[in-house]
């Protein structure tokens, strides 16, 4: 697991824009963990080469998203198999939400902003 950190971690309440990795390091149709600024985030990369980014913890039990596969534009919970959209939303009744990260990609690198502190 990759683990980043700030230049500056006092962000001043603002979101914080970080480069995550380049395009090559997400492997395709999978999902990989970041630890960026203590909080361990899952970035996936779909089939058609949408990346998006969640929190690695599923809101049912703490599986690791990270290591769950995608269906789609749904990341599939390794533990339980509730899937969860690029909105965060479960697909299940009663789960939470898990938090996402806006992602961009500029040339061959992932950005990833980080909500103010
Ligand atoms: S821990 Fe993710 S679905 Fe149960």
């Amino acid at each position: 697991m990759q683990t980043l950190a700030l230049k500056s971690p006092g962000r001043n309440g603002k979101p914080a824009r970080v480069r995550l990795c380049a395009l090559d390091d997400l492997p395709v149709g999978l999902g990989r963990p970041f630890v960026v600024e203590g909080r361990t985030i899952a970035v996936f990369r779909a089939r058609d080469g949408k990346v998006f980014a969640t929190d690695n913890a599923c809101p049912h039990k703490n599986g690791p998203l990270a290591d769950g596969m995608l269906v789609g534009h749904q990341v599939v919970c390794p533990l339980h198999a509730f899937r969860f959209g690029t909105d965060g939303e479960c697909d299940q009744p009663n789960v939470c939400a898990v938090a996402t990260y806006p992602v961009e990609v500029e040339g061959a690198a992932v950005f990833i902003t980080l909500p103010a502190a």
